[in-house]
């Protein structure tokens, strides 16, 4: 993975201690002169604080001073572009006031991977015939009266996708998560957790009342570390063995743009015998030559995996998850999950449009339309990841990805970056502590299949530009981007150096900070993203 210089990461720490420093420096006098607001953190009358004073110095002190770049107000559909409210703020972002105005700006932000957030075309045609026979709600829970034909029709669909026996839709993603795993397992299990897990998984881990263990991310060997010694030890003090090991992690994950291990995590199953509990919340649909996710992906069979979770939320432009594995498995869901038993079953509309776009992305309905969905939205992530590796940004995660987060390190450059592309009317999620490391803050690019070649080109161009202001463009050549490789150098020259990272002077010649034109970036990109990206 490639780092900024020392001076970069050091500066970035010094950042947060003044910012830290000059907080507790205005708390202490706030507190002595401003009292009124600092009510909520101080026993009141008898009355505990509504908040503690230390947890809520983060968000006071050092979020609030950019709470403008985050939960933006939208209106409108979250489709190629967005249209925000434009808000503004007198008193340092603790409250804001609408001006009024709308801005249309390039949404880099949403999860729309196959660009099914719209609001006209087959799918929205569907929905609208589906509100005028069903109407809006189900008014009830899947265990009483709220199962109907088009429940049954979804589930159905979605097993045949996933290529697993049986399928189960919850109204939730985040609900799916944490109603399946206290469904599924309990005292005396162990959860296996990857340590980038999403808060839903765990959150449902730690309701199921098992144990849990964290592995370092995506670190096949530091997974095989822990199933040795959680299996060699058995449960905590009668070190009987467990009940059961529930290994889970996601297809993709939605902060560092990194897909799981899944052929070295299979090949641990087989070995140590554990179930596997896959999060396919932003690979479903968005990974695979058939959008069928990691284990399309990787060429992997769906039997490899025991559970099959994705959410409905992303590439198929609706609401809600699913949990996909063997009958019995599912079956077992239906009667213990607390979520469907007594939460409220998903809307008829919203299943009309997973049905209607799962049956696009599989070519059941308007043939060819999923497939050039899936192509684009291939195409364009690894255009913008190469073209911005090629202008000299430090990208994180895979190569297929359409998650694509470039590392902006210190904490004033969120707030700038997120402004600079606001004034280009581009929309980019910028995210930090505690979503990310502390000194790894990063803007997240989230591409779509609705993006065009254009969208991409003016977006590489505001980059190179806010890059070059914020100087951020710290890429060392060794994860990418650069120049194409001398004459008798070949990839797997390459890759061998890079693994034993020591190229010595073969690898200085190869491993040159990309610092490319925008110009050569966007003429060589469409043809170099056919290629293994270097
Ligand atoms: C890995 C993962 N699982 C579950 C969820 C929850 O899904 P939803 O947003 O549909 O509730 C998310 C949300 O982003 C996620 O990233």
């Amino acid at each position: 993975m490639d780092e900024p210089p020392y001076y970069y990461l050091l500066t970035t720490y010094l950042s947060y201690l003044i910012l830290i420093v000059f907080g507790h420096v205005r708390d202490f006098f706030g507190k002595k002169f401003h009292k009124r607001d600092y009510r909520h953190l101080q026993a009141n009358d008898g009355y505990a604080a509504l908040n503690s004073d230390f947890d809520n110095f983060y968000i006071r002190r050092l979020k609030m001073r950019i709470n403008d770049c985050f939960a933006r107000p939208i209106t409108g559909v979250p489709g190629r572009y967005i249209t925000l409210i434009d808000r503004t703020s007198d008193d340092h972002n603790l409250h804001f006031k609408f001006t009024g105005t709308t801005t249309e700006t390039l949404n880099m932000s949403s999860y729309n991977y196959l660009g099914f957030a719209q609001s006209e075309g087959p799918c929205a045609d569907a929905v609208e015939d589906t509100v005028k026979r069903y109407g809006l709600t189900i008014a009830s829970s899947r265990g009483d009266v709220g199962t109907s034909d088009l429940h049954v029709e979804v589930e159905q669909l979605i097993a045949r996708f996933i290529g697993k026996e049986s399928a189960m839709v919850f109204s939730m993603g985040f609900g799916t998560n944490a109603s399946a795993f206290p469904a599924l397992i309990g005292k005396g299990c162990l959860v296996i957790s990857d340590e980038l897990n999403h808060a839903s998984i765990r959150f449902g881990a730690r309701l199921s009342g098992a144990m849990i263990e964290m592995f370092k991310h995506n670190d096949i060997k530091d997974l095989e570390r822990v199933l040795r010694s959680v299996i060699s030890q058995g449960q905590p003090r009668t070190h009987r063995p467990w009940k059961r090991i529930l290994l889970a992690v996601e297809g993709l994950y939605s902060m560092e743009g990194t897909m799981c291990n899944l052929p070295g995590i299979v090949s641990l199953k087989k070995k140590y015998k554990f179930h596997l509990f896959v999060d396919e919340a932003h690979s479903i649909g968005a990974l695979g030559p058939k959008g069928k996710g990691v284990c399309d992906y990787f060429g992997i069979n769906p039997s490899e995996v025991d559970i099959l979770m994705g959410t409905l939320t992303k590439s198929f432009g609706a609401n809600g998850g699913y949990i996909a594995g063997d009958k019995a498995i599912i079956d077992k869901l239906r009667l213990t999950n607390a979520g469907s038993i007594y939460g409220e079953a998903p809307a008829p509309a919203v299943l009309t449009q997973i049905a209607a776009s799962l049956r696009i992305i599989s070519g059941e309905f308007v043939p060819g339309q999923g497939e050039e969905r899936l192509q684009r939205l291939a195409f364009n992530s690894r255009y913008l990841r190469l073209g911005l590796k090629r202008l000299g940004f430090i990208v994180y995660g895979h190569d297929d990805s359409p998650i694509i987060p470039v590392l902006l390190y210190n904490p004033a450059k969120m707030p700038a970056f997120s402004h600079e592309m606001l004034k280009r009317k581009i929309s980019v999620v910028v995210v930090g502590y505690p979503a990310t490391p502390l000194v790894s803050s990063r803007a997240r690019f989230c591409v779509s299949a609705a993006h065009t070649k254009d969208d991409l080109d003016r977006l590489l161009d505001a980059c190179d530009k806010v890059g070059d202001v914020l100087q951020i463009k710290f890429s060392s050549g060794i994860a990418g981007g650069a120049e194409p490789l001398p004459e008798g150098v070949t990839a797997e020259m390459v890759k061998e150096w890079k693994r034993t990272e020591k190229g010595g002077m073969q690898g200085d010649v190869i491993f040159q900070p990309p610092r490319w034109k925008l110009e050569d970036v966007l003429k060589k990109g469409v043809q170099d993203v056919k290629v293994p990206l270097r």
